[in-house]
Formats: C-alpha cells, structure tokens, sequence
C-alpha cells in the first residue's frame, strides 16, 4: 500500500469506522465514531461504519444504525440490521481502520495488538504507545525520567489496601502527599471514579469507589493552578496545537463537561502569555515524544501557580465529538475538521509502511 493517502487511479481507501465497544466511554465513541464517519473525505475514502459489541465482536451497520441513540439501541437489533464480521475477514472488507474507540481494549493497546496480528494499518499510536498511554502510573514514571513534571502520586494497590495495611497507607498518604488530594483507578477515562478528598477520612470510600474499576488505584496532590490541554499530531516530528485552556464547572471534570454540548468550557487559546503558550505546547511535544506517540493524542497538563507546567495524563484517541476541543485546537491552527481526520489517516500510512515490527 502507498504510504501517502492521495486516492490514486481512483480506488477510494476503504476505510473501517470502529465504534462503540466495551469500555465505560462506549456512548462517547459511538458520537466520536458517527463524527470521524460523516466528516471523511468522500472523494478520497469510501468508509464503513465497524460496531464493536458488548463482547467485542465486529459488525458492519448500515446508516439507520449508525444513528441510533445508544450502543445498546444499536446492540439491540444487530442481528436483523447489522453483518457479522470474524476478525480474520477484517481485512478483506477494509484497507484501513480508524479507531473510533475510547477506553479499556479499543485505547489501551488490545485492539491495537489485534490490528498488528491482522496486518491491518490502524490510526493513532501502536500497541506499546497505547498501553502506556492508557496507565497512568507507568507513563508518569516515563515522563518523571525524561524529566517532565508530574504529579506527585502514591499507587495504592488492592491486595495491600484489603490486606491489613490500611493504617500504614493512609499514614503514608498523609506523608508523602497531603490534604485536598485526588484519588482515581490507574487505567480509566472520563473522571470515571476520580474523588477529590479533603480529609484522611474520605480516603475509604474514594479508594473503594476506585477499586470497582482497577486493582491500583493513583492518590496524587491535587494540583492548583490552570488545566490546559493541547492536541499533538504526527509521527517522528509531532507538531503541537494550539493549547486550550479547560474551565471545569466543578473540582473535577465529569464526563457531561467534558463531551455534551453546552456544558464546561474551553477557551482556545488558553488565556495565558504567548510564552506560556509555547512552554505548553514544548511540554506536550516532549510527552508525546517521550511515549513513542503516533498519528494524535491529546496531553492535558495543569500550568502551576509557579508557571511549571505539569502533565497530567495523555489521552492517545482523544474525543473526536463534534464539539470536541481537539477540533478547536485543530481550527485554530487552520486545519479543519475533515482536515484533521485526512491528515490522521495519511500519518497512519506513514507509519505502518515504516514500521519494522509491530508498532
Ligand atoms: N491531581 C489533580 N489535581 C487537580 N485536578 C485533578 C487532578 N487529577 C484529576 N483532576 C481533575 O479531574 C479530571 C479527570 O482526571 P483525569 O486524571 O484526567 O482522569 P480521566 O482519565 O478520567 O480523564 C481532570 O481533567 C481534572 O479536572
Ligand atoms: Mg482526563
């Protein structure tokens, strides 16, 4: 397959939409997808909507599936509507896939290993990048060791916590980490299960809520300052965004503020110096960077009241919603919507025919 993403002797790149899937961010998905599906360039892809079940089986859905209202609305008459696809006929049905999906098995790396075995090109980072995107506690080691600033953060785990050590813990959260701090599982999205605690006796119950969903689970300081957030595309050279600056309704960003429309806000540009801007966008380049990223991600950061810039976590398939701040960063670049997702798909071309490997 040619590396660059110009239709040539007018075959249409077959494009395969996957959304949906298993994860908790599988309704925000489901308007990634329909979004990443509807703004495609159709002179150059000819794209099929890819529902990825509750099981995680594939189904190709005609239009008046695609746009139901729920994945369970979809779920639901996938058996009259929609076409099972086994894994192994994948490849035959598309040439490319853009990876709709947000969470657990479509961002962490296990679809990602999926694509690489199928020999499939797929869109945005490889099965390592990924892995250690979705883990918050491993990438904050990586970025603390190319000298990023991160958060500072103590992993409590499960069987230690459940095991009769829970005085020791809560001792060592006071210590080492303080009071309001932030608790939250290690590998989740959309604020699912992140608690804001004021006192050692909020501790229990935060760190209950957040064993429901992993087995370690982060408590970190909780950082005062300006959350910003800023898109990197590319591959070998990311090129960064313009940063954002994101104005939660309350302490902790839920998924309502974060994806439908008219709720929490974001300013772009975020309303700081240019200089602060540039370091921003330096900081989120060098995370990018340090996680061996590809084709797009999104880093959300806090800017201290110090001016550091810390990071806070990288989102490697970033909402792709409608109103998502991705595309306002991207416009204010000057790249459009459909802009964006050709440019996403040519860097996944690039670096499939570059890799030696798996990516
Ligand atoms: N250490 C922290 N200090 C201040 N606010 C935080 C901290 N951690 C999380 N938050 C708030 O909670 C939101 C969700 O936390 P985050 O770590 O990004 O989890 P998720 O992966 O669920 O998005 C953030 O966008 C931020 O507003
Ligand atoms: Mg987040």
């Amino acid at each position: 397959m040619s590396a660059s993403s110009e239709n040539k002797g007018g075959n249409k790149l077959r494009v395969g939409v996957i959304l949906g899937g298993v994860s908790s961010e599988k309704e925000v998905s489901l308007e990634s997808g329909r979004n990443i599906f509807a703004k495609m360039d159709r002179k150059k892809y000819n794209p099929t909507a890819i529902f990825m079940d509750s099981r995680g089986g594939f189904w190709e859905i005609p239009l008046k599936l695609l746009m139901r209202n729920s994945t369970r609305d979809i779920e639901m008459d996938l058996d009259e509507e929609g076409k099972k696809i086994p894994y192994e006929e994948l490849k035959f049905r598309v040439d490319l896939i853009y990876i709709g999906l947000h969470g657990k098995y479509g961002e962490d790396g296990c679809l990602q290993g999926l694509l690489e075995i199928l020999d499939i090109p797929y869109t945005g980072s490889g099965v390592l990048g990924s892995a250690l995107g979705m883990d918050k506690y491993t990438c904050r080691r990586i970025f603390a060791m190319n000298g990023i600033d991160v958060p500072k953060t103590v992993p409590v785990e499960r069987c230690e916590w459940e095991g009769g050590r829970k005085e020791a813990i809560l001792e060592g959260i006071a210590k080492d980490i303080g009071f309001p701090c932030v608790v939250k599982p290690t590998r989740e999205g959309c604020s699912t299960a992140v608690k804001k605690v004021v006192s050692k006796d909020g501790i229990p119950d935060a760190l209950a809520g957040a064993f429901e969903w992993d087995n370690v689970v982060l408590v970190e300081e909780f950082i005062e300052g300006m959350e910003v957030t800023c898109g990197v595309i590319g591959n070998d050279e990311p090129l960064a965004l313009t940063p954002s600056e994101t104005i939660p309704t309350q302490d902790i960003l839920s998924l309502e503020d974060k994806f439908l429309y008219g709720q929490g806000e974001n300013k772009t540009p975020a309303r700081v110096p240019e200089e602060v801007l540039k370091r921003i966008q330096g900081v989120a380049g060098q995370a990018y960077r340090a996680l061996g990223l590809k084709g797009y991600s999104r880093i959300d950061m806090f800017v201290r009241k110090d001016g550091r810039v810390a990071v806070l976590e990288p989102n490697t398939l970033p909402g792709m919603t409608p109103s998502t701040v991705l595309f306002h960063q991207a416009a204010a670049s000057g790249i459009n919507q459909s802009d964006l997702i050709d440019r996403v798909i040519g860097f996944a071309l690039e670096a499939h025919e570059n890799k030696r490997g798996p990516l």
